[in-house]
């Protein structure tokens, strides 16, 4: 498929979705959402596509919601738009999806950067929730991943400020997993979507379920689903195969079944 918003790429088992909106610097508008969580949708109905790696550009990840299609909504149009509610498509893909950030998350994107499984960032990355300063606040999770992420005080302290974070204090607080040099970051997050798209699909999709159930519940009823879960793998021929190469002291070859 062909989006005005967005390019998409496949390498080996890896889906690439780079957003292309540069002269606004990747502002999340309307068209550029949508693009995003259809080609997302695409490489999950995709049986070749283990992972799914999202970028920007070198200056933006995103810097937020697009101010200037916002700015003279009503309350009733605000609340009215799908819009604000488009991203549950992408927070509803099963396939691990790795959130590459260079420059700019901003706002939206920050959310939108949370809503992916792993962020890996570039040297030059910010961070930041700076809606306060717009005169709003976070509509699309902030609130609620970003104090998961960094804890309360932290995530207070970006919402209620708008301050910014560069990439090196996000991965020492946990935003980000890992940091890269810029020029690197693209291929390095290509490299461990591909790690994640070697192993079985079915249960990378088990063990990204299971995980957010953490994000998500209770400790108890997320214990209950993990184990549950756990006990379903055994139904996979993968399951068989991993164990047996184990054995065997061989790689395993998974047909994903
Ligand atoms: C619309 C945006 C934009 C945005 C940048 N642009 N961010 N347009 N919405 N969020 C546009 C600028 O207007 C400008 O267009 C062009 O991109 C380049 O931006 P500059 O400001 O000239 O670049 P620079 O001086 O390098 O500053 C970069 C920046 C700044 C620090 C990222 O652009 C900025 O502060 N942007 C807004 C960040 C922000 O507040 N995001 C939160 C949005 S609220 P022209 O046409 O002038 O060249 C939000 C709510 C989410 O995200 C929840 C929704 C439910």
């Amino acid at each position: 498929a062909k989006f005005d918003n967005v390019l998409v790429e496949r390498r080996e088992r890896v889906g690439i979705v780079t957003f292309n909106r540069p002269k606004a610097l990747n502002a999340l508008n309307s068209g550029l959402i949508q693009d995003i969580c259809s080609a997302a949708e695409a490489f999950e109905g995709d049986p070749e596509v283990g992972a799914i790696v999202l970028t920007g550009s070198d200056r933006a990840f995103a810097a937020g919601a697009d101010i200037k299609e916002m700015a003279s909504l009503t309350f009733s149009e605000a609340y009215g738009e799908n819009r604000f509610k488009e991203f549950a498509r992408l927070t509803s893909i099963r396939k691990p999806i790795i959130a590459a950030v260079n420059g700019y998350a901003l706002g939206g994107g920050c959310e939108l950067a949370m809503m992916c499984d792993i962020i890996l960032a570039g040297e030059k990355a910010m961070f930041g929730q700076p809606e306060i300063t717009l005169g709003v606040i976070p509509g699309w999770g902030g609130t609620q991943r970003l104090i998961r992420a960094v804890g309360k005080s932290k995530a207070m302290e970006m919402v209620l400020t708008g301050n910014q974070i560069d990439a090196h204090q996000a991965e020492r607080e946990g935003l980000v997993a890992r940091v890269y040099p810029a020029e690197e970051l693209v291929d390095q997050a290509v490299a461990i979507a591909a790690k994640i798209g070697s192993m079985s699909l079915p249960v990378a999709l088990m063990a990204k379920e299971a995980t957010n159930a953490a994000y998500e519940g209770t400790l108890a009823e997320g214990c209950r689903l993990e184990r549950r879960m756990f006990h379903s793998c055994f139904a996979l021929d993968d399951q068989k195969e991993g164990m047996a190469a184990f054995a065997e002291k061989r790689a395993p070859k998974w047909t994903h079944k």
